[in-house]
């Protein structure tokens, strides 16, 4: 069986491989991309990060037939008012400049007021689109007052997981970002039902 991970973003696919690696039974079941199949990520129209993600999974799943996962995330900042959020990917044109803007915003503040989140919202949609399943993860932590590390990507850099205290996500090895991650607790929720679906080829 095919999964399609439905996502554009290179960095977010590598995490739903290592995550997903485990359910795939040596061979049995395959993970492809959007780029495997040649289609476009779909605009992201919403205010939530649960529609959002809904309408990827629906848009990927009816395009390739294949039952397809997605995800919507973004870092939620307390003292921009949750934001950029839903709107993390539109902060900037880049990840550089979109750490530049954040660490400008907060420059002011000190590290007892740089509180945040990162959400995932996770979505798994039937091939005709009918079916949909879906989960939500989130990790929360601080903003540093300046971009640490190479690992992950997007906003990683500027993240201090509040149960690891000092490190950034991309100063952490890449299986300790995806075993306290946003992603990797929305997909932990996910994978009872993907074992089944595994296994049976549908789900109720
Ligand atoms: P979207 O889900 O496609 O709207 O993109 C979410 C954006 O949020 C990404 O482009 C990143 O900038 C940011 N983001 C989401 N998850 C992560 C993560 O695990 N690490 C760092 N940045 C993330």
């Amino acid at each position: 069986m095919k999964l399609l991970i439905a996502t554009g973003n290179s960095g977010k696919l590598r995490e739903f491989q290592e995550l997903l690696g485990g359910l795939l039974e040596g061979g049995k079941h395959e993970l492809v991309s959007l780029k495997d199949v040649g289609i476009d990520a779909p605009e992201e129209p919403h205010e939530t990060f649960h529609e959002n993600a809904a309408e990827k999974a629906r848009h990927a799943a009816q395009k390739s037939g294949l039952w397809a996962l997605a995800d919507d995330s973004g870092i939620c900042v307390d003292a921009l008012n949750g934001g950029p959020g839903v709107r993390s990917a539109r902060f900037a044109d880049t990840d550089e400049a979109r750490r530049q803007k954040l660490l400008q915003h907060l420059s002011s503040f000190p590290m007892s007021r740089r509180g945040a989140h990162f959400f995932c919202a996770a979505a798994l949609s039937s091939p005709d689109g009918q079916k949909l399943f879906r989960t939500e993860g989130r990790v929360d932590g601080r903003i540093a007052t300046a971009a640490r590390g190479d690992g992950g990507f997007g906003y990683d850099p500027l993240f201090i997981p509040a149960e690891i205290g000092t490190k950034t996500l991309a100063e952490l090895p890449q299986e300790e970002k995806n075993r306290l991650s946003h992603r990797g607790r929305a997909l932990a929720r996910m994978s009872p039902l993907l074992m089944k679906l595994l296994h049976e080829g549908k789900l109720d």
